[in-house]
């Protein structure tokens, strides 16, 4: 799908499909007036028959005769908060247009201007609506009426032309990342293993001109990374730890994002149940998230230099299989007994994360599908924070605003290291129960950061899409979720 700007008249654009946002109560204004005027008041009359009084996601869609738009639909905004309100407007609106066949679509996104938000906020709102509403995964099951949109052009009269188009191409490369992320996380476990990850990472990297660099099993292991190369011990594929080095003309600081890639979460031998198996493909969303935001950084414009790493394994169960009561030696020399080998995640990122420390990062943002506690504190559409430095955290909420995406801060009491210490080790990797799980994980790996700024995001919840009620711009499967907050905490201004 193709996004652009037209500083056009909507009553004049041509196209299939032209949608028009409706605030609630649904009187019709503005543009949509205008439009009104030019088809004889046709608009306000079936709105007014089918009871539209602009509610959130509902539609009115009219066919139009002499008119340059084949049709023209009404998309409810409701009276919520801009601009999410604009990305559900952007998505449901490409959604209806897909579903009646219209290839050629306008978008007015002129009048979404709401009080305080400025204007390429919003259309960067609607933009991003539209091209993350239109994402399927079709690679293994095409749907029975492939049309699709091809072309979705916002229509804004705007002074400020240079900011808007500026807002659509930033738009357009956090959609892109976003979709490549939900691509990674959807395809399964046979597919997308440790070794194609890293391929994808790899052709990244040539593309976006930046480096990539592939630690295989027997480097790791030669380097101490004693926790990595345990939850890879029972696999048959290779795992590959995966580093990405972005690095502008001018960068300042060095910003390090580390992501939880687990192709596969069999749970090990503390073997995981059936069901509890069932989206464990999805176990590597953070290095998906990582991954993908590494190939938008150019677009984007980071100023800084960012190291994406992302540690890649299943974690799997075979007579080499790492078991409950091994002792290991992490990277920076931590000693960890194993009590629970399906608290893999906060291994592989124990190692990362002191990779991280060790290739200089000055602050540390990793993101991962790490306990299902943090689901039953948070609910499933809002992701865990967990820092050591409030600025840093403080920061990426700030990013988790402005992209939309819903992020809560945890507290991280010296309590929840105390349980996390062993009898004969430095560590343990599990302890109590599901009560305040998702702290415990998150003070364990506080022990590989260090001194460095590091916030932790436990997306266990909002990575992974179950239904049945989720937003109009985000579909079943993989969400992509973290990609445009780290995009947006990236190019945070100071
Ligand atoms: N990958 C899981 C967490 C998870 C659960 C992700 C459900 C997505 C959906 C993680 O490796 C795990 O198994 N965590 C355990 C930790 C426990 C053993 C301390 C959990 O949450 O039960
Ligand atoms: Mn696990
Ligand atoms: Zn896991």
């Amino acid at each position: 799908m193709r996004l652009t700007l037209a500083d056009t008249a909507p009553e004049s654009f041509a196209c299939d499909l032209l949608a028009l946002p409706v605030p609630e109560p649904g009187s019709l204004r503005a543009e949509a007036a205008h439009v009104d005027g030019a088809l004889g008041g046709r608009l306000a009359e079936l709105a007014q028959d089918e009871g539209f009084s602009g509610k959130r996601d509902r539609t009115v869609l009219l066919q139009a005769t002499n008119a340059p738009a084949r049709r023209i639909l009404l998309v409810g905004v409701g009276s919520g908060s801009a601009p999410e309100q604009f990305r559900r407007y952007g998505a449901v609106a490409v959604r209806r247009a897909r579903e009646v066949r219209a290839a050629r679509v306008a978008l007015v996104a002129s009048t979404v201007e709401a009080a305080g938000v400025p204007a390429e906020e919003c259309v960067r709102a609607v933009a991003e609506g539209a091209g993350l509403g239109l994402y399927r995964f079709d690679r293994y099951h095409k749907p029975e009426d492939a049309a699709d949109v091809a072309e979705v052009t916002l229509l804004a009269r705007q002074a400020e032309r240079k900011a808007l188009d500026r807002a659509v191409a930033v738009a357009d490369a956090a959609v892109r990342a976003t979709g490549r992320a939900r691509d990674l996380v959807n395809e399964p476990a046979n597919v997308m293993t440790p070794a194609a990850l890293a391929q994808v990472a790899q052709d990244l990297a040539a593309a976006g001109g930046f480096s990539c660099r592939i630690i295989d099993a027997d480097e790791a292991r030669t380097m101490g990374m004693g926790l990595f190369t345990a939850v890879a011990q029972g696999s048959a594929q290779p795992p590959k730890f995966i580093v990405l080095d972005y690095r502008p003309n001018g960068a300042g600081r060095t910003v390090a994002l580390v992501g939880k890639g687990i192709t596969f979460d069999s749970g090990g031998l503390s073997i995981k149940s059936a069901s509890g198996m069932q989206t464990m493909k999805g176990d590597m969303a953070g290095a998906a998230a990582v991954v993908a935001t590494m190939g938008a950084l150019r677009d984007v414009g980071v100023p800084h230099r960012v190291i994406g790493i992302a540690a890649a394994t299943e974690n799997m169960i075979s007579a080499a299989a790492f078991r409950p009561g091994d002792i290991l030696r992490s990277l920076d020399g931590h000693t960890v007994e194993i009590t629970n080998t399906d608290a893999e995640g906060r291994l592989v990122l124990a190692d990362a994360l002191a990779y991280a420390v060790r290739a200089g990062a000055d602050e540390i943002v990793d993101l991962a599908t790490l306990t299902g506690a943090c689901v039953v504190a948070l609910g499933d559409w809002t992701a865990g924070l967990m820092s050591n430095n409030q600025g840093l955290a403080d920061r990426v909420l700030r990013g988790a605003a402005l992209a939309g995406e819903q992020v809560w801060q945890l507290p991280l009491y010296d309590e929840f290291l105390e349980a996390m210490r062993g009898e004969i080790t430095d560590l343990k990797n599990s302890a109590g129960g599901r009560a305040g799980g998702a702290e415990r994980a998150a003070a364990f790996l506080k022990e590989f950061a260090g001194t460095t700024p590091w916030a932790h995001l436990d997306i266990c919840g909002p990575a992974f899409a179950e239904g049945p009620r989720l937003p109009p711009y985000v579909t079943l499967g993989g969400t992509g979720f973290g990609v445009r907050t780290l995009l947006r905490y990236l190019t945070l201004p100071g």
